[in-house]
């Protein structure tokens, strides 16, 4: 199973990790496994890299993509934000470069039957992780009207959220709503249609995906302490595609690049923090015009990244 798309900003990341010989990766995010895959080229002979999904399809098609590489790439199924133990698992304590690469991969959006496109009919899936107990039907048919609207409203920053989430409610009453297409024209009806390129439906899509994968929590707890695998001088790199994310990424990094986090004008320092990283991407770093042209996906993508001291 191969990509249609490139991975994004893939010249920038492996600039930032600058993979060597002998070195350790991790990629958090392997989808197709295209960042995994420069990484290996650039540390031959012997650089190894851990890569975790929790897609098993994803998983599949990255260990169809890295089997040249053998046993320098060690691929397993899981979440991200159990990093430190699937390191501890391979016996490896730090890492020289980590990459996460957020979000849903270009392969789930081409995949009617996982639920996650507005554009093709499907069944209102959206679980990356398909062991995850909650879908996308189960939020849509079952959560109370307030829930539904904080989720369109928190997730996908829809100014609509209320009216949509008022339309969901009338509709469920007359029997489930089961597919993509039913609830995105759902929501176009709603709304009314079309504002600007955007389908009226793309950021319920975006909530309802966000809430089924609880991907800012796992991103959360990713971020609470992601610096300690890295060793000394090593990086880590993450691309994300909304502000939401970007916010979180950009808070971790400046709260781990200060040296103390007591308030203000506070006499002597108690917090017992210490600066963990040097920010390399004082301003996030984003695709070119030419990339942006041959892959849509990397419109809004954004890239920070920090080094271990
Ligand atoms: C944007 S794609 C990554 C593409 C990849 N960098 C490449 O070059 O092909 C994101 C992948 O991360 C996976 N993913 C998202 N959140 C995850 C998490 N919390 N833990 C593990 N994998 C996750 C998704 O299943 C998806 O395959």
């Amino acid at each position: 199973m191969e990509y249609a798309h490139a991975p994004v900003l893939l010249d920038e990341v492996t600039g930032i990790l600058e993979p060597r010989a002998q070195g350790k990766y991790f990629d958090g995010t392997l989808g197709g496994g295209g960042h995994s895959e420069k990484i290996l080229e650039r540390s031959e002979p012997d650089g190894a890299l851990l890569g975790l999904d929790w897609d098993e399809e994803a998983l599949a098609a990255a260990e169809q993509k890295l089997a040249r590489f053998g046993a320098r790439a060690i691929l397993r199924r899981g979440n991200f934000r159990d990093a430190g133990a699937a390191l501890s698992e391979i016996g490896w304590d730090r890492v020289n470069g980590a990459v996460l690469d957020l979000g849903i991969s270009s392969r789930h959006i081409d995949a009617p039957e996982r639920g996650f496109s507005f554009q093709a009919d499907g069944p209102l899936d959206m679980r990356m992780d398909r062991r995850r107990p909650v879908d996308a039907a189960t939020i849509v048919n079952t959560y109370p009207v307030a829930e539904l609207a904080r989720i369109l409203r928190d997730y996908g920053e829809e100014p609509r959220a209320r009216r949509i989430a008022a339309a969901i409610d009338q509709e469920r009453r007359r029997g489930r709503i089961e597919t993509t297409k039913a609830l995105a024209e759902l929501v176009a009806r709603a709304v009314g249609g079309k504002r600007g390129h955007l389908h009226p439906a793309t950021k319920t899509f975006q909530a309802l995906r966000i809430a089924v994968n609880g991907e800012l929590e796992n991103l959360e707890a990713f971020l609470e302490k992601g610096y300690e695998l890295l060793r000394p001088r090593g990086r880590l790199a993450i691309i994300s595609f909304h502000s939401l994310e970007d916010r979180m990424v950009k808070q971790a990094f400046r709260k781990w690049s200060r040296s103390c986090l007591c308030p203000p004008r506070t006499p002597v320092c108690r917090c017992g923090w210490s600066q963990k990283v040097n920010l390399l991407t004082p301003r996030p770093r984003v695709p070119s015009a030419a990339e942006v042209e041959r892959n849509p996906r990397a419109r809004s993508a954004k890239l920070r990244a920090v080094e271990r001291l």
